[in-house]
């Protein structure tokens, strides 16, 4: 059985409060339906929550608690009924230093708060010109979900976002994309025995060509940065990748 597919939309560090309020009075969660996640900055979530949204945050600490100024728990986000976490982001990656070490520490307090994770991995445009690729997923792979218990593996999303893909209205083939997601899911079929494992993609998804990537065959849904900012091209998305 095909399973939903899924959306979600990475606000990253966007918006002002009055864009927030436009935003939602422009999108009524009743639109979007089970299959919707926004996460947009902390300071906006409960606005979202309130309005009945699927909420997720972009980035937690992997300490429960305590002195760490600035960063906000797994437990408190659970806590405030936040549902996913992304997780691994390569912009945490690239401008904030987190080490896949980090990475699976996140990973780890994330499930233990009984929220979902959403695993993002991909490469640099280096990477990919050095022909790494491969190497360089699995690598992200198998450190980000080490120490899991077999049952978390049904709350994790992995989210293949190539790097060179991000904010550049350049995205891979959809063939590339099908064949990278059949080679993530092997990975994990392989090394954590947990089969067909839920990939979706994101990299520049737009209005535009949410068409051609959602006619991918393996594909599980779209992790959206830029055109989830924007009402009305985040409202098609969602039309096309999850209402049929
Ligand atoms: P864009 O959709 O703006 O390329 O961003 C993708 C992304 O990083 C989502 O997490």
């Amino acid at each position: 059985m095909e399973s939903k597919k899924i959306v979600v939309g990475n606000m990253k560090m966007n918006l002002l409060a009055g864009d927030i309020s436009e935003y939602l009075r422009k999108i009524n969660s009743s639109n979007l339906g089970e299959q919707v996640v926004i996460c947009p900055s902390n300071i906006y979530v409960p606005y979202f929550l309130k309005q009945s949204y699927k909420v997720g945050v972009q980035n937690l600490f992997f300490r429960d608690s305590g002195a760490y100024t600035g960063e906000i728990s797994a437990a408190q986000v659970a806590s405030l009924g936040v549902k996913y976490a992304i997780v691994g982001h390569s912009e945490r990656r690239g401008y904030f230093r987190e080490s896949d070490q980090d990475i699976n520490k996140k990973v780890v307090v994330t499930l233990k708060y009984g929220l979902e994770v959403i695993l993002c991995i991909g490469e640099t445009a280096e990477e990919k010109n050095l022909l790494k690729t491969a190497r360089v997923l699995k690598r992200q792979i198998l450190n980000a979900l080490r120490n899991l218990e077999e049952t978390d593996f049904d709350h994790i999303v992995i989210a293949y976002e190539p790097v060179w893909a991000i904010g550049t209205n350049v995205t891979p083939t959809n063939k590339d994309i099908m064949d990278t997601i059949s080679y993530i899911k092997g990975i994990v079929s392989e090394y954590f025995h947990y089969e067909d494992i839920p990939v979706i993609y994101g990299g520049s998804v737009s209005e535009k060509n949410i068409k051609e990537l959602n006619s991918i065959p393996n594909v599980s849904g779209f992790l959206v940065g830029g055109a989830s900012t924007d009402a009305k091209k985040f409202l098609k998305i969602v039309e096309v990748a999850v209402k049929k």
